[in-house]
């Protein structure tokens, strides 16, 4: 199958392997623009901004869940994964704008989360009204108690938002949900359960898109052998061998190759990036050919602003690369992370959970150095191989919003953890678009989470005309990328301490300082620097420049 609009395109981005250097843009759909003035961002606004995505040059949009959903977590509670909900669109809509995007040479990529469903969902509730043991029940992971009455959980697994990561029923069974209690894990075992989801990826396929992001791709393989097996750490200190009973199992490479197989019925194939947050050692997995073929590198998004942390994080996502044959991805920011323009105005190594409860204030962040930092991380990130993600707002340079009042909180990992970590609302604060208008041009209604006041400024209207501006700088670096020689790897330019300097193939070179005292411009032609103000002789600490 030839994607409509696509057919007879001569764009070189229409290449089957145009993944392998993009630079996709993360919409949060609720967040990004409202067109019906409901306060909830929808599909319709998304089609109102292809004008800024176009102008800011992405290759590719991610769009985070749009399906019908009751919202527990943000859209990741999915009760109908091939529709659209009514309050974001209709399927028309989605239509239009995988349409329109393709018009401008921008694919479009969704998410799918296999791992749960949403409670809401019909095969839940259908489960739900069944007997224990019945086929409704197997599609989830339904266990009977320990204990005498059966009162206490299957297991000690606990869930990523707090608590036991088992509910039960009235009727005295448990179900599993790794994520919020309205959030039932289906069963990976279960070959109903792997038919639908295929069924997924072809409605989707048929309609256009470009791709996948995987949603919790690590998960959905578990050893459910009884006695099930503990399991004490989240996933972010897995085993590095695949011995963990939830998380990034061998089995999972059985599973995604059938999905690559639908993948590969769609000209050109489909491609699909993976979140899974397993040791860096084994992310190469879900990047191979015959599986996903992409995976996320979250180590940007964890790393210091030190040097040497920076260059082992490029030197693992490289290495990483090659192990699988795809390219890595480079990610400061997403929908779930504390803002780096926020992370890098902080001391290195705060806590963030512990920095948000202070609604942003303990210690005080440095607003300016913040600033620099991000812009100079994403001349950075944009100058290395791989495919770039940009979440919605990096360009704008857009700080956390840790003050959000208690009350407007809308992430359950408030409520669930009893107040011992606030969340990720502050990140998913709706776009500022026009500094004149209200609500900043996000629509007409109030929007569901506050803007702060300092967003006024950093709307897209007051840094459009502004050559110096982080949106313009965004601009330019895109640009310029896109005229790069695609080479896969980088030279190391040996350099004093504090500053990453590298070499791609045309001679073209990038050179970030730091933390160290101001180095030499290096002689040659400077295409770009991230400095606010022209960089004289000296390149000075928290900058990146370009030049060949
Ligand atoms: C992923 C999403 C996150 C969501 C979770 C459960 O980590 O990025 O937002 O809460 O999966 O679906």
């Amino acid at each position: 199958m030839t994607h409509p609009t696509l057919a007879g395109s001569s764009r070189s981005s229409f290449a089957a392997d145009w993944w392998r250097h993009a630079v996709v843009y993360q919409v949060y759909p609720r967040s990004f623009a409202d067109s019906d003035g409901d306060g909830l961002g929808d599909i319709r606004g998304v089609v109102s901004k292809l004008d800024h995505l176009e102008s800011l040059g992405v290759d590719a949009v991610w769009l985070s869940p749009f399906y019908p959903s009751p919202l527990v977590d943000g859209g990741y509670d999915v009760s109908d994964p091939r529709s659209v909900d009514p309050r974001l669109g209709t399927v028309d809509d989605m239509r239009e704008l995988v349409a329109d995007a393709h018009s401008r040479g921008i694919k479009v990529i969704v998410d799918v989360v296999p791992n749960h469903t949403s409670d809401q969902h019909a095969w839940f509730q259908e489960a739900l009204a069944s007997p224990k043991g019945s086929a409704a029940r197997a599609r989830y992971v339904f266990r009977d108690g320990l204990g005498p009455d059966g009162g206490e959980p299957p297991s000690d697994w606990r869930s990523h938002f707090g608590g036991p990561a088992w509910t039960r029923l009235p009727d005295g069974q448990w179900y599993l949900h790794l994520f919020a209690r309205e959030q039932p894990d289906l069963d990976w075992s279960n070959r109903g359960v792997r038919d639908d989801l295929l069924r997924t990826l072809r409605f989707w396929g048929d309609l256009g898109v470009d791709g996948f992001r995987v949603d919790v791709a690590h998960g959905l393989a578990k050893d459910l052998a009884e006695p099930l097996r503990s399991q004490p750490n989240l996933d972010r200190q897995l085993p590095t061998d695949g011995s963990d009973p939830l998380y990034d199992r061998d089995e999972l490479d059985e599973i995604y190759a059938e999905w690559r197989a639908v993948f590969n019925e769609y000209e050109p194939p489909l491609m699909a990036v993976a979140e899974a947050w397993a040791p860096p050692s084994r992310v190469s997995r879900y990047a191979k050919r015959g599986s996903l073929g992409q995976a996320f590198n979250f180590e940007f998004s964890t790393s210091a602003w030190d040097s040497d942390q920076l260059r082992g994080v490029i030197e693992r996502g490289l290495a990483s690369a090659e192990r699988s044959g795809a390219t890595t991805t480079w990610v400061l920011s997403n929908h779930d992370i504390v803002r780096h323009a926020t992370r890098f105005a902080l001391p290195n190594g705060v806590d963030l959970d512990a920095w948000l409860l202070t609604g942003g204030v303990d210690p005080a962040p440095d607003v300016a150095v913040g600033r620099r930092r991000a812009r100079a991380a994403a001349l950075l990130m944009l100058a290395l191989p791989g495919s770039v993600y940009l979440y919605q707002g990096d360009e704008l340079g857009l700080p956390e919003v840790a003050d959000l009042p208690i009350d407007r909180l809308r992430d359950p990992i408030w409520e669930r953890t009893n107040g011992a970590q606030k969340g990720r609302d502050g990140a998913r604060v709706p776009l500022p678009w026009d500094s004149e208008a209200p609500h900043l041009g996000f629509g007409t209604g109030e929007p569901w989470l506050p803007q702060p006041a300092v967003f006024r400024e950093l709307a897209v209207s007051s840094q459009d005309a502004d050559p110096a501006s982080t949106l313009n700088l965004h601009r330019a670096a895109i640009r310029l990328r896109g005229l790069l020689d695609a080479s896969e790897d980088i030279t190391w330019i040996d350099s004093p301490d504090g500053v990453l300097h590298f070499r791609r193939a045309g001679g073209w070179r990038c050179l970030t300082n730091v933390s160290g005292d101001a180095v030499p411009l290096p002689a040659g032609e400077m295409l770009l620097s991230s400095a606010e103000t022209p960089v004289g002789d000296t390149v000075p600490r928290d900058t990146t420049v370009w030049y060949r």
